[in-house]
């Protein structure tokens, strides 16, 4: 047999997945996928989008194209983000198969193995398997309800050998821990970063899914400041708010950081779907965007306001929850000596499941938290599912 390369000896199929594979029976109530729901895809837009193209444009659509991007989606995206205040000019953006593949292409320009990248604990698990795969060294901070917590990272920036070369961010909506960065912990994150030798990779999926228009202003990019203390790496996705099966994604960077990841995505996958790039920019051109993420905030909304309410009546005490005020999670906190995967076990038979915290925690260490996703489950089951656990943690609390 031939040896595999270090870095598919490294990739492990972890105990969650075996785990996982007894949440496959049906019926079960899931609050697993950090996906949208099905019933609120734009189908009848795009239907009416597909059907009213120009022959030659649903031509183009089934060709290869530029790595870049589809040009006309480059520049609506373009639009898009230069909206949120983004500095589209200054920099150049690339269109990418998911946000996931932003995070590869700037895993795989800048990581060595061994070179160390700084994440928040919990953290994002598929950017924790990109920055494993390429056997970086993960060193995770803690968040706390404001963000990123900043002497510790002040720590993992300055006394640490080697220097780490990324800090990857998921400040808006975070995913898995539902909370959004305050902006005091920004502006106080970005006066740390001067002088620093690092990337920050700002991962921004859910920004735009906030539930109160007044909190649109805390999802404000980091990098739409005029001075960047040290090179920003923008990414957005379009999976949350049009579908993750488009797989598009964009990344925003500096010029050199461009150039790089365009090469490199040449080698990965030459182009992203030149089908749903055409059908997307139509979607955003034709202005059918902020209408329909308007429903989805609402729709959203309800939806986290009903699992907040059943946890409110259900809930034993000693457990605590975060408030979401966008995005599609709330992060539940177990006491200190429980373990969320005897609790899973037991909710698994009792008709619910969900991730249990290790699977975020970059170093595979705390359990004592699990996530539930509240943005995939039929509204009419979440109390139902919220009650099978909450019943499984008081019987373990006896
Ligand atoms: C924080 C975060 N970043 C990036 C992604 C990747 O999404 P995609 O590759 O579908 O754009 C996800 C998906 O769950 C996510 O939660």
């Amino acid at each position: 047999m031939i040896k595999f390369s270090q870095s598919a000896e490294a990739m492990r199929s972890s105990a969650i997945r075996e785990l996982m594979k007894l949440a496959s029976a049906p019926n079960l109530i899931t609050f697993t996928g950090g996906m949208p729901n099905n019933e609120l895809f734009p189908t009848e837009e795009i239907d009416e989008i597909y059907q009213n193209l120009p022959l030659d444009v649903k031509r183009t659509g089934f060709q290869y194209g530029p790595t870049p991007g589809y040009p006309p989606l480059r520049e609506s995206l373009k639009e898009f983000l230069r909206q949120k205040g983004l500095p589209v000019d200054r920099n150049e953006l690339i269109i990418t198969t998911g946000s996931l593949q932003a995070i590869n292409l700037v895993a795989k320009i800048f990581i060595d193995p061994g070179d160390r990248v700084i994440t928040e604990n919990p953290a994002f698990i598929g950017a924790i398997s990109v920055f494993n795969s390429y056997m970086g060294q993960l060193d995770p901070v803690d968040v706390d309800e404001e963000g990123i917590i900043l002497p510790d990272l002040e720590k993992a920036l300055d006394n640490k050998s080697p220097a780490a070369k990324i800090l990857y961010l998921t400040p808006y909506f975070h995913n898995p821990a539902g909370i959004v960065y305050s902006q005091k912990r920004k502006s106080e994150l970005l006066d740390m970063l001067k002088g620093k030798n690092i990337i920050l990779l700002e991962d921004d999926a859910y920004g735009e899914l906030y539930f109160d228009k007044k909190d649109s202003e805390l999802t404000t990019p980091m990098k739409t400041i005029q001075e960047e203390p040290v090179p920003i790496c923008y990414t957005t996705s379009l999976s949350k708010y049009v579908g993750p099966g488009l797989r598009l994604g964009c990344l925003l960077a500096p010029p050199d950081i461009y150039e790089k990841c365009e090469l490199a995505k040449q080698s990965m996958d030459a182009c992203s779907s030149t089908f749903t790039q055409v059908l997307v920019h139509e979607f955003l051109a034709q202005n059918k965007m902020s209408g329909y993420l308007e429903k989805l905030r609402n729709e959203y909304l309800q939806r986290s306001q009903i699992m907040l309410t059943a946890l409110q009546e259900n809930m034993p005490e000693k457990v605590t929850w975060t408030k979401p005020r966008g995005g599609f999670y709330i992060w539940v906190q177990l006491p200190e000596n429980m373990d969320a995967t005897d609790l899973l076990k037991k909710s698994i038979a009792g008709g619910a499941v969900f991730v249990i915290g290790k699977t975020f925690d970059p170093l595979g260490k705390k359990n004592n938290c699990f996530r539930l996703a509240f943005s995939h489950t039929p509204k009419e089951k979440i109390e139902e599912g919220v009650k099978i656990i909450a019943n499984a943690l008081k019987e373990l609390m006896i």
